[in-house]
């Protein structure tokens, strides 16, 4: 069947508008347009020398806890100086018609709560919670803590950002729960994710073994295309208000 003009294939408008169940799973690229850089894009300005892989590691803590608390702190800044873009918008717009909706999302920067989508799974936690370094409970600094990284206010030991860092396991449960989501699905969206990073690029081959659709929203080819029913290639502020615009008008 042709597309519409907006190039949403006629049969992709149809599959979402009887869908009862689908699953999101977003990567750095749905924050691009809102001008938070994405992971493999070059670190720009002031921490252009940094690789986040040397710097969101529990050794890159344990090593030197102020650059690391720093780096977050200077991210942090980009994220509370961006705003959900019309990519996050047709998201939670997206939830609102459809009867069981889950957004599993790589991303920290909370952007997707801030455009209105409720039932979000947070893979890697969220660069604006802190939680103590020891004991895992999340909880902000003190008012008059002027440490850098501040102290827990229960034990004494360093607060660090509640964010998966490279090499350490993504809680148990908010990891079943999105495969949990992914299978029990009859649409699955991978969208802005370079599909690189385990367990998160598993989640899209989980639908596919239970005979689901996937649609990937990327500018670029990755590793999940060949396998994806429809691959638009566009940027997810364009691609999606068009898909969710298809579907409800
Ligand atoms: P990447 O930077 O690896 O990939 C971003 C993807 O978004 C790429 O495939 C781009 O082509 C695509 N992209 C760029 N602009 C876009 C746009 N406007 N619309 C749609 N797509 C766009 O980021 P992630 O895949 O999110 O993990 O990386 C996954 C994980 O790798 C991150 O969560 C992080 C990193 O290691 C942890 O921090 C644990």
């Amino acid at each position: 069947m042709g597309a519409p003009a907006d190039g949403i294939p006629a049969s992709l408008v149809e599959t979402l508008r009887h869908a009862q169940s689908v699953a999101v799973l977003t990567g750095s690229g749905i924050s691009a347009e809102s001008g938070v850089p994405t992971f493999r894009n070059a670190q720009t300005g002031l921490w252009a020398r940094y690789d986040p892989m040397d710097l969101a590691t529990p050794e890159a803590f344990a090593r030197d806890p102020r650059l690391v608390w720093e780096w977050y702190a200077w991210r942090r800044g980009l994220v509370e100086g961006a705003a959900p873009n019309s990519g996050h918008e047709a998201l939670a717009e997206l939830e609102r018609h459809v009867p069981e909706f889950v957004l599993i999302t790589q991303n920290v920067d909370g952007l997707h709560q801030r455009a209105g989508s409720q039932r979000v799974i947070e893979l890697h936690g969220n660069i604006m919670r802190s939680k103590c370094s020891l004991e895992a409970v999340i909880l902000e600094p003190g008012e008059d803590d002027t440490d850098v990284p501040p102290s827990c206010p229960r034990c004494g030991a360093s607060l660090r950002p509640d964010v998966v860092w490279f090499g350490e396991m993504l809680p148990q449960e908010t990891l079943e729960a999105a495969f949990e989501a992914a299978r029990s699905c009859d649409l699955f969206l991978s969208i802005g994710t370079s599909s690189l990073v385990q367990p998160a690029a598993s989640l899209p081959f989980e639908a596919l073994h239970g005979r689901v659709a996937v649609v990937e929203v990327n500018p670029d080819e990755t590793p999940l295309t060949p396998h994806a029913e429809y691959a638009l290639r566009g940027r997810a502020g364009e691609v999606l208000p068009a898909l969710v615009g298809a579907v409800y008008g």
